[in-house]
């Protein structure tokens, strides 16, 4: 059994960075969703990241860092992602930058790319984890390849428990989104993930549109954010999108005021897209059960602000699967 320890104690949190130094796993809590940790500084840990998970070897994984200084060390930041750092970091964005030249870094953890994805994670405690830990810590979701994303420790424990040597409890994570992905390594900002800031946001800042990654299009044979294969994030149950009412069988999710006398549970009643955001992954948890339902139907959500992140999600658990 994979030991359950608080994240606000710190002597689990002495023991977590202890095991981390020493090429443990270990899935720790943050302000998205919660991440599987390995020690990013050779091959050996982060092998294991891939293992446990069942993740296709060519997904890079993001690298968590506890503040910007540490990130002189791995890679270069221009001037324009200089001021995304400063509007949105500790918090919900990723950047991929330019790897330094002989980075202390795994090849693996980037999939041999001349990029890295690097966070610096808004909740606290998993700051702290990482500052104790005192080097880069590669982080996926801490689920099997292609489900669900974890936004309690139950859920980690239920999709890895055994594979993982420890797990830090931070309750339910806040924002329940993984974060979103910005590409700053190339002439112009690319959105490669939405997520927990809306891309909106990040516009204003730098005062212009973000491309949108353009999948195929781009002609790279390795996809840039996994994110995109087509079904990802998907619970074991079929799930239909933009339903209006639930049809025999089915655990019907509603969202503002669709929410018909049979649902199983709102989205957010009141139509507030980030407590629809916080509720997505733990509503799809709950619902994924085939000895209660045959399928998951979802209300509608506008398509602006975190509901464009919201929508990614559930398309892709949508999405036909192999
Ligand atoms: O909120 C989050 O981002 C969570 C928490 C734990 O931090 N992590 C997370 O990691 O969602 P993961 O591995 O599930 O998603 C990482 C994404 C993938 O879509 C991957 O392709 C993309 O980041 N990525 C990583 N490195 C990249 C790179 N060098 N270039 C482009 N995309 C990259
Ligand atoms: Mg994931």
């Amino acid at each position: 059994m994979t030991p359950i320890l608080p994240i606000e104690d710190d002597k689990a949190l002495t023991r977590a960075a202890d095991m981390l130094r020493g090429g443990g796993l270990v899935a720790f809590p943050t302000e998205t969703v919660y991440g599987l940790g390995a020690l990013a500084e050779s091959e050996g840990p982060v092998a294991r990241i891939f293992e446990a998970k069942g993740r296709p070897r060519f997904n890079p994984l993001i690298v968590h860092l506890p503040d910007r200084a540490a990130l002189d060390r791995y890679v270069v930041v221009p001037q324009e992602a200089e001021r995304l750092a400063a509007a949105f970091w500790p918090g919900a964005l990723t950047l991929v930058l330019p790897r330094k030249a002989g980075a202390p870094l795994s090849l693996l953890a980037s999939a041999g790319l001349p990029t890295v994805a690097v966070r610096i994670p808004g909740h606290a405690r998993s700051r702290a984890l990482l500052r104790a830990v005192d080097g880069p810590v590669a982080a996926p979701s801490a689920n099997r390849s292609g489900r669900l994303s974890p936004v309690e420790a139950a859920h980690v424990e239920a999709s890895l428990g055994g594979a993982v040597d420890l797990i830090l409890d931070g309750g339910r994570c806040d924002i329940g989104l993984e974060s979103t992905i910005v590409d700053m390594s190339g002439p112009r900002p690319t959105l490669l993930r939405p997520g927990g800031v809306a891309a909106e946001e990040i516009e204003a800042l730098l005062a212009a549109p973000l491309r949108a990654h353009d999948g195929d299009a781009a002609g790279k044979s390795a996809p840039k954010a996994p994110g995109m294969l087509a079904s990802h994030y998907a619970p074991g149950l079929p799930i239909r999108l933009a339903a209006r009412a639930a049809r025999e069988g089915e655990a019907f999710i509603g969202f503002a005021d669709i929410n018909p006398p049979d649902t199983f549970a709102s989205l957010s009643a009141a139509g507030d897209l980030r407590e629809a955001a916080a509720n997505l992954f733990p509503l799809l948890h709950r619902a994924d059960d085939p000895a209660r339902f045959t399928g998951i139907a979802v209300a509608p959500v506008p398509e602006t602000g975190l509901g464009r992140a919201i929508n990614d999600r559930l398309r892709r658990a949508a999405a036909p699967r192999d």
